[in-house]
């Protein structure tokens, strides 16, 4: 976890990446409505940036993706996440939030979770507040299941409903093309469509993860490519068909391997190296098949401070 610094305006800057799921195995639905998993995060170079200024109350302001559909009281996870470190610590003094959205919304990129995250650490260095890592840890649980991996970054297995962390070995740099979709995916309606769909007899709990942290410690993108899995893949599809052209048209272009990112809709396609993913995402652009193309490489690290 990186450790957040006080600026002379008294404002402290954060910036958090986006994340990704190398693997993503979704176990049975539990009683408590989620389910158990078995995953791989990664961070990867899309990020959002926030700056916590010293105020009275609590306020939020956003400019970029959603500034003109995200709400900017506590039903957002960012504002959720300074109230709730502020009532855990006792903390009577207040902070604006700005948030700086590139991460698109509701993509499968953990954007939300990645604001709470970042306000956990803007807030605990604005108020001194001086909670340890194990107490930001289960604050962070209890904003959502990929909130704990936010906060730290770089490449994890997640297990329980994601809020499980252990460490994995990686080795070197993955080159990725990320297609953002028109239109968004609820988290909890392309969970419900995989229910749907396992009840159908479609689709299994994919829970082995050997061989893609045996490619996770070598790099090899040839390796990685066909170690790549997304047990949510099929729902996400099924709930916006587009998405099927869009991986195939990455697989056509070169990509190593397609694969839907998280709930989705994002698209990831993995690139050889750093020009491959610039030729590639070249390429889809000009096949008008996402909203937006982005190069991005991965791991890097978690939320952590900005130059003031
Ligand atoms: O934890 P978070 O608030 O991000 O989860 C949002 C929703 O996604 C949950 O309410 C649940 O419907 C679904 N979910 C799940 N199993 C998980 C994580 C999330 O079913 N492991």
């Amino acid at each position: 976890m990186t450790e957040a610094l006080a600026y002379t305006d008294g404002a402290v800057h954060v910036r958090v990446p986006a994340k990704i799921n190398l693997h993503l195995g979704i176990g049975p639905l539990r009683e408590d409505g989620y389910h158990d998993l078995t995953t791989v995060f990664e961070s990867i170079s899309l990020y959002d940036e926030l700056t916590a200024t010293p105020a009275a109350g609590l306020t939020l302001t956003i400019e970029g993706e959603g500034e003109d559909t995200l709400p900017t009281d506590r039903r957002n996870l960012a504002l959720l996440a300074a109230a709730e470190l502020a009532a855990y610590a006792g903390v009577e003094t207040g902070a604006h939030l700005h948030l700086r959205k590139r991460i698109p919304i509701a993509g499968g990129l953990a954007g939300g979770s990645a604001d709470a995250a970042a306000a956990l650490i803007a807030c605990n260095e604005l108020w001194g507040a001086s909670l340890t890592p194990a107490e930001l840890d289960k604050l962070a649980a209890a904003l959502g299941s990929d909130v704990p991996f936010c906060l730290h970054g770089g490449t994890a297995l997640g297990t329980g409903r994601g809020e499980q962390l252990h460490p994995v070995l990686s080795m070197g740099t993955r080159h990725w093309v990320v297609a953002t979709a028109d239109g968004e995916l609820s988290t909890p309606a392309v969970y419900r469509e995989v229910d749907r769909l396992r009840e159908l007899g479609e689709g299994g709990y994919h829970d082995d993860v050997d061989a893609l942290l045996a490619a996770i410690r070598t790099s090899d993108p040839d390796a990685m490519a066909t170690a790549l899995h997304n047990d949510m893949q099929p729902a996400a599809v099924g709930l916006m068909p587009s998405l099927k052209d869009t991986l195939q048209a990455g697989l056509d272009e070169g990509a190593l391997a397609a694969l839907v990112s998280g709930s989705g809709p994002t698209c990831l396609f993995l690139a050889r190296d750093e020009r491959h993913a610039g030729v590639l995402a070249k390429r889809l652009t000009l096949r008008r098949v996402a909203k937006a193309v982005h190069v991005a490489e991965s791991p890097v690290a978690g939320a952590g401070v900005v130059g003031g």
